[in-house]
């Protein structure tokens, strides 16, 4: 039994919060907490989904799905999307809502305990989700995107690096968001590989295709710490690992 390590203690703050979230707010503000979410959040979905790379007919998971405000998008091109998300009660909003579609695998799990089968997904979409693992979970889990992720194919990922006092509301359990800066996003995707079975001299790593200011976050409230970050994973010598 995990009395208590770290990450268990993450685990269970992030739990509670999205639990009350889910319990205490409507529409878009379960999931999205600035001022005007309904409003807001389809600018946040237009200028990211217009971001990613073609993904007409592939295989797409949206990781963190929440109640599926990208989900419904992105399986409108997609051949088949799955949508993880920690929270049933998110999770079956989004079936509810997108369900019909026929082509959305709706899963209820934690990232950090998920087994995904390697090279499954064309692309791996994120909207805030690598900012709730502590600094154990967090490499892990890029490490098993990396191999979820096909050669050749992307993974999209935003967060947050600030959270801006007086912008969002508060809720009864603290956020456990944790701010990182860019460059550790960067250094952490630019040295991660994973082994390439049967070639002891490859590895895949991630290559990277963007990182830009979130311009919609920007515009709105002058928040200048807010990006998104495209990575490709591409087959390479280990040699040429930089670092
Ligand atoms: C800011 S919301 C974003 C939801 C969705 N991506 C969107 O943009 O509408 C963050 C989401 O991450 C989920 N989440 C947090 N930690 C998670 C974890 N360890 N595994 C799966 N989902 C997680 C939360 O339950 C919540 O739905």
């Amino acid at each position: 039994m995990d009395a208590g390590t770290d990450s268990s203690i993450q685990a269970r703050k992030r739990e509670a919060f999205w639990q009350e979230r889910f319990v205490t707010c409507e529409g878009t503000k379960r999931v999205c907490n600035y001022p005007n979410a309904d409003e807001f959040g389809v600018l946040e979905v237009n200028e990211f989904i217009g971001a990613l790379p073609p993904f007409e007919g592939k295989v797409v998971c949206d990781l963190a799905a929440g109640i599926g405000r990208f989900t419904v998008d992105l399986a409108k091109k997609a051949k088949h999307v799955t949508a993880a998300e920690l929270i049933e009660g998110f999770t079956q909003a989004n079936e509810e809502a997108n369900g019909a579609m026929g082509n959305i695998t709706f899963i209820t799990a934690d990232v950090t305990k998920i087994t995904f089968q390697p090279n499954q997904f064309d692309l791996i979409f994120s909207n805030c989700l690598l900012q709730y693992m502590d600094d154990t979970e967090l490499p892990r889990v890029v490490e098993n995107i990396l191999r979820w992720v096909t050669v050749d194919g992307h993974f999209f990922f935003r967060e947050v690096s600030h959270l801006t006092p007086g912008l969002h509301d508060t809720f009864k359990n603290e956020e456990p968001c944790i701010c990182r800066s860019t460059d550790t996003y960067n250094g952490l995707f630019n040295n991660v590989s994973v082994p390439v079975d049967g070639a002891e001299d490859e590895v895949y790593k991630f290559s990277p295709v963007a990182m830009n200011q979130v311009q919609c976050v920007k515009e709105a409230f002058s928040v200048e710490k807010d990006f998104y970050w495209i990575y490709k994973k591409i087959r390479c010598q280990r040699s040429d690992m930089s670092g």
